[in-house]
């Protein structure tokens, strides 16, 4: 429920008694008119739907009852419009950091198509031009810098922030870090009062496990500003993770990684995460602190996840390895251009998934989503594996040598 003030503008004046009901939907915001609840509006004692349209959370400029939108479609006034339309007049105001990342990206779209203005930051904006042609703001600059964050969130009504884990950097850490510093001095210094941060699930734990560790710093410091409402959401394992893989299945015909082959664990589609984060953006709901759990639709083993991955993909004879730290982190170094330092942050995590350090909390119908491993391997898996190059045959010597080694030292494909 969320307080709005009288002084209605638009071809329908309402005398307002009692604070109506806003309700987010796919095309924007809807109020709710509820009789029932104590509302009262011209219409007595029915419940009506209105559009609103509203410059900030407590500012109302404009609204119009269904029945003049009615009216006005037949006049020929598409009042309510495009989507663009109502950016420019409805909407509120957005700053989405990792912009073109996987998660971002979702978040401005789906901010967009609500109606709302988003300022998209990238480092690159040429690689948001299509982005800006779906009417976001696209904003270059670096995250780790606190005057041009402070700039971006001036005047926004939310943010959504996360710190990446950048694996070109030695000392992933150390950047995300300055990620953290300059995004906290941005939200201070502008003022904006609600923010939802991409942050993980581990979070809770002080102690160093790779990325992690700077979701924990990240959410100990946005608690300490006075009076930010925010969320931290803490989703599992991303299914994305799984195209990491795609080069060893096709050099050596597994699937591996440093985790137990039976040990089963929460994975979620990265597109599950964003509707959260917009629906949360979307109605500014939320108030204090609070941490989201997304937990994906069920757990799995990698033994199972390797088996519907390779299913998907044709490979029905796929097979998981679970493989020596060592070997993973020299392959990701060689083959995926990770520093030595960002290798060793995966395989942490791996170890701490394994060791259950890194839990969710209990699964729950409040923190499931959607999205199954199934759903991901047949639409985003599949594509893109078949999509990716056929390793060359020196690479598929190598795998071979790779799938013979793990055999010799007891961790054949199961
Ligand atoms: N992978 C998992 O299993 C998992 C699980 C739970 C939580 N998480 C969390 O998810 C987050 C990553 O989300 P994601 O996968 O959506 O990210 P992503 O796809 O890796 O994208 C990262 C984004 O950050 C931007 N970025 C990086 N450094 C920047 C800088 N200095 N200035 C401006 N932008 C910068 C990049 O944009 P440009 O390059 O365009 O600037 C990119 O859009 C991390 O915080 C991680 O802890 C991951």
């Amino acid at each position: 429920m969320q307080q709005l003030p009288v002084g209605v503008s638009g071809p329908t004046r309402y005398r307002q008694s009692a604070a109506p009901e806003l309700v987010a939907t796919p095309t924007g915001v809807e109020f709710a008119w509820r009789p029932d609840r104590g509302h009262a509006g011209h219409m007595g004692d029915r419940t009506e739907r209105c559009a609103v349209a509203a410059t900030s959370p407590t500012v109302l400029v404009c609204l119009h009852s269904e029945r003049q939108r009615r009216q006005d479609r037949r006049l020929g006034a598409a009042w309510a419009g495009s989507a663009r339309w109502r950016q420019l007049f409805m909407g509120k105001t957005y700053v989405v950091c990792g912009a073109s990342g996987r998660v971002g990206l979702l978040v401005a779209q789906h901010l967009l198509a609500q109606g709302h203005r988003v300022r998209a930051v990238t480092r690159d904006p040429s690689r948001l031009d299509w982005l800006a042609a779906q009417g976001a703001q696209v904003c270059g600059g670096s995250i780790q810098d606190p005057g041009f964050l402070t700039e971006v969130m001036r005047g926004a009504d939310a943010a959504f922030v996360l710190t990446p884990v950048d694996t070109t950097q030695q000392d992933v850490n150390r950047v995300q870090r300055r990620v953290i510093d300059a995004t906290t001095t941005g939200i201070r210094e502008s003022g904006v009062g609600h923010v939802v941060l991409l942050s993980s699930w581990g979070a809770e734990l002080a102690e160093p496990v790779g990325g992690i560790i700077a979701c924990h710093w990240f959410e100990e410091k946005l608690n300490t500003i006075d009076g930010l409402n925010v969320v931290h959401l803490r989703p599992v394992w991303f299914m994305e993770n799984f195209l990491w893989n795609i080069g060893l299945i096709k050099t050596a015909g597994i699937n591996g990684s440093v985790v137990a082959p039976h040990t089963s664990f929460p994975m979620i589609a990265t597109p599950d995460i964003a509707s959260v984060a917009a629906d949360y953006l979307g109605s500014l709901s939320f108030e204090g602190r609070s941490v989201r759990y997304l937990n994906g639709a069920r757990d799995y083993t990698l033994v199972e996840a390797t088996r519907i991955l390779g299913a998907a993909i044709d490979r029905p004879g796929l097979r998981y390895s679970r493989m020596p730290q060592v070997v993973l982190e020299k392959g990701m170094v060689d083959s995926g251009g990770l520093t030595p330092g960002a290798a060793e942050f995966v395989t942490e995590i791996g170890l701490g998934i394994s060791s259950r350090l890194v839990h969710a909390e209990p699964r729950s119908a409040a923190n499931t989503t959607p999205t199954t491993l199934e759903t991901f391997a047949g639409e985003v898996f599949a594509p893109a594996y078949h999509a990716a190059p056929d390793a060359p045959l020196r690479a598929r010597v190598g795998g071979a040598a790779l799938r013979a080694m793990l055999t010799a030292i007891g961790r054949r494909p199961v």
